[in-house]
């Protein structure tokens, strides 16, 4: 019963190894604000006994939203509709952290011009982006900072940097999509100067005690794209400023995936080796068999769940049962059902 152990990120000891995998619910009003829904939504899965809430990607300016109902922390009246949740969450002896997200590219929302390392559109479906100018960069990584902050203020224990699936971070890191020839592009090194300075401004803000954490992209599965290679490198060039490698993958450009349950797990356990960092496995980890035996054999320090939390909030409940039934760890009001 390992998913049950306790674990520390940094300095935040988590009661269990499990997190809420990050899911834009795109059911924001138009104002970034979170409402009751998402309220139930983060709160019912954190009475479903997982230990880190992973709120879904927030934009950190009205641009960098997908679409006009992400969630969105780029003013206080958007930290105060989120308190409530982190108060809730608490309630239930689990942690919150926040993912802070910009779409770059893959905004699609129709009022906002998308911007990216360089002109050049996700697929044909999507827009042409503006070529972000070095001071729009330097705005952008300032409401990073800015959002981190207000994460902080209303309570979040953790922030978590979103460098993956083809958004604005990613699209600086890959060749694919960042064809610029001044210090944010042109060589490995400027690619991940972005990255590099989101992740200084926000540890620079966020209180030391709480971790900062950060999704990447293990692989675009395109030719001259990101490999596992690279990303180990980009992991041991910031892993002074993150406590947590979160580790999905592909999303830049569309590409071939082999999808199977746990495939982006032997991407978390090389990291994890080659680097020495703490990981977090993700996609499609359903059971705890899955678990266990991810958790058992080493592989990664920490689960991540997503569809299977969307289809039951009380998965961790139902699948450790007897274990936690036995050790009082079904919430009390429940236990009648369990
Ligand atoms: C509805 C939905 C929304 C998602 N939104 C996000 C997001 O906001 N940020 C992110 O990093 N990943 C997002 N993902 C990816 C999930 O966090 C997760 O990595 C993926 O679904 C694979 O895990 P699973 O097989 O357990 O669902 C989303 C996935 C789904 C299904």
């Amino acid at each position: 019963m390992l998913a049950a152990e306790p674990v520390k990120i940094g300095q935040l000891e988590l009661k269990n190894r499990l997190m809420m995998s990050p899911m834009c619910m795109f059911c924001s009003d138009q104002t970034g604000l979170a409402l009751p829904f998402h309220q139930t939504h983060y709160g019912s899965r954190a009475i479903g006994g997982i230990g880190l809430i992973m709120v879904e990607a927030t934009g950190v300016t009205p641009a960098g939203r997908i679409t006009h109902e992400d969630l969105g922390l780029w003013n206080d009246r958007q930290a105060d509709s989120l308190r409530p949740i982190v108060a809730q969450i608490h309630a239930s002896g689990s942690k919150a952290a926040i993912q802070l997200a910009h779409a770059g590219r893959k905004c699609e929302d129709e009022a906002m011009t998308p911007v990216a390392p360089s002109a050049l559109a996700f697929s044909e479906d999507y827009r042409l982006p503006q070529e972000l100018s070095p001071n729009e960069i330097g705005e952008i990584v300032d409401a990073f900072a800015a959002a981190a902050k207000r994460a902080a203020e209303a309570g979040f224990d953790a922030v978590e940097i979103h460098g993956a699936h083809g958004y604005l971070i990613h699209q600086f890191l890959s060749p694919l999509s960042n064809q610029r020839t001044d210090a944010y592009g042109g060589s490995p090194d400027n690619r991940l100067r972005l990255l590099r300075e989101v992740l200084s401004a926000v540890r620079a803000v966020f209180p030391e005690e709480r971790p900062v954490l950060l999704r990447l992209s293990a692989s675009d599965y395109l030719p001259g794209g990101l490999d596992l290679t690279r990303t180990i490198e980009i992991v041991q060039q910031v892993c002074d400023l993150v406590d947590a490698f979160d580790i999905s993958s592909g999303g830049l450009l569309q590409a071939p995936i082999k999808t199977f349950p746990g495939y982006q797990v032997s991407f978390a356990e090389t990291i994890r080796q080659e680097a020495g960092v703490l990981t977090i496995a993700v996609g499609q980890i359903r059971t705890r068999e899955q678990v266990e035996d991810i958790l058992g054999n080493g592989r990664a320090d920490l689960i991540a769940i997503g569809r299977e939390l969307l289809r039951n909030p009380y998965w961790y409940l139902q699948q450790y049962q007897k274990e936690l039934s036995a050790a009082g760890q079904i919430p009390q009001p429940y236990t009648g059902g369990f």
